[in-house]
C-alpha cells in the first residue's frame, strides 16, 4: 500500500499543482529536479492522461527525464526544442529580489541552461524556502574534476574576497566517492551562512577557471508559488510586485503517490 502524502509531501503538491495552471497545451516545458519537481511531473502526466493536455518537457537530469517517460509525457532535449515556453522547477533558497539557490539534488548546470532557455521560470516551493538572506543552505558549485583541489583553493580566495573568510567548502560525496553530476563533474557545498550579494559573489566565482556554473539564480526566477500542507497557495510575481493567496485540493496527492 502506496505511503500517505506527509504535511511536507502535501505542501509542495500544493504549489506543483498551482503551477500546472501556467501550463497549455502546445508548450515546451522544461521540467526542474527535484522532490517538488517531482510532484509537477506527477501532476503532469495526470493532466496528459486524463485532461487530454499536449506538451513537450525537456527535463533538467536524468532522474526527471525517468519520471517524465513514466508519467506519459513526451520529452526531448532542449536543442530539439529551442526556445521553451516555460520551466517549472523548485529550488533550496528563494529571497525576496526572486534570487534562488539551487543544486541541493546535483542538477544546477542543466536546470540553469533550461530556465536561460525559457520566457519564464517558476519555482515551486514550500515555505520552508522563503528566506530573507539567501546562505543558510550551502550553496553548490559545479566544478570540472580535473584541478579540483586548486579551484577549492580559488574558491576560498574569492570567498575571502566577499568577506566570506574560513567558510567551509566540501566536495559532495555520495557515499565513499565524490558525487558525480549528470554532466561528469563534482559539487563543491560551499557553507556560508550568509550571502549578502548573490550576483557580485556569483560573478566572481564563475570568473574562476574549474567553475562550470554555481547555484546562485540571478534574475532567472519570475515567479514563486509557495505551497502549505492545508492547500494554500502563494504566488509571488517579480514583475508585478504582487502576492496573490489561493488554495487548491490536495486529495489529489494521495492519488498520484499511489
Ligand atoms: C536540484 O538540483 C535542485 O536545484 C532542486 O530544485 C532543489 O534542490 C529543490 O529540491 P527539493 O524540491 O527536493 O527540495
Amino acid at each position: 500500500m502506496p505511503p500517505n502524502p506527509t504535511p511536507s509531501d502535501l505542501a509542495k503538491f500544493a504549489a506543483a499543482r498551482r503551477a500546472c495552471r501556467y501550463v497549455e497545451s502546445g508548450m515546451k516545458v522544461g521540467l526542474g529536479t527535484g522532490s517538488t519537481a517531482a510532484w509537477l511531473v506527477r501532476c503532469l502526466g495526470r493532466m496528459v492522461a486524463e485532461d487530454g493536455l499536449r506538451i513537450t518537457g525537456v527535463p533538467t537530469s536524468r532522474q526527471t527525464a525517468d519520471l517524465a517517460r513514466k508519467a506519459g509525457i513526451a520529452i526531448t532535449e532542449l536543442d530539439e526544442a529551442g526556445a521553451l515556453d516555460l520551466t517549472i522547477d523548485g529550488a533550496d533558497e528563494f529571497d525576496p529580489g526572486f534570487a534562488l539557490i539551487k543544486g541541493g539534488g546535483g542538477a544546477l548546470l542543466r536546470e540553469k541552461i533550461v530556465a536561460a532557455a525559457s520566457d519564464r521560470m517558476v519555482v515551486i516551493a514550500d515555505g520552508d524556502k522563503d528566506v530573507a538572506t539567501l546562505g543558510a543552505f550551502p550553496l553548490p558549485v559545479e566544478v570540472i574534476p580535473f584541478g579540483l583541489e586548486t579551484t577549492r583553493r580559488h574558491i576560498a580566495r574569492a570567498l575571502a574576497g566577499a568577506d566570506l573568510a574560513g567558510a567551509d567548502v566540501a566536495l559532495r560525496m555520495a557515499g565513499e566517492t565524490p558525487f558525480v553530476t549528470d554532466e561528469g563533474n563534482r559539487i563543491l557545498d560551499l557553507h556560508l551562512g550568509r550571502i549578502a550579494d548573490p550576483r557580485a559573489l556569483s560573478d566572481a566565482l564563475n570568473r574562476i577557471p574549474g567553475v562550470v556554473e554555481t547555484g546562485l539564480f540571478v534574475d532567472l526566477c519570475d515567479t514563486v508559488v509557495i505551497g502549505a500542507a492545508d492547500g494554500r497557495v502563494t504566488v509571488r510575481d517579480r514583475a508585478t510586485g504582487g502576492e496573490t493567496v489561493d488554495r487548491v485540493e490536495t486529495a489529489e496527492a494521495a492519488a498520484l503517490i499511489a
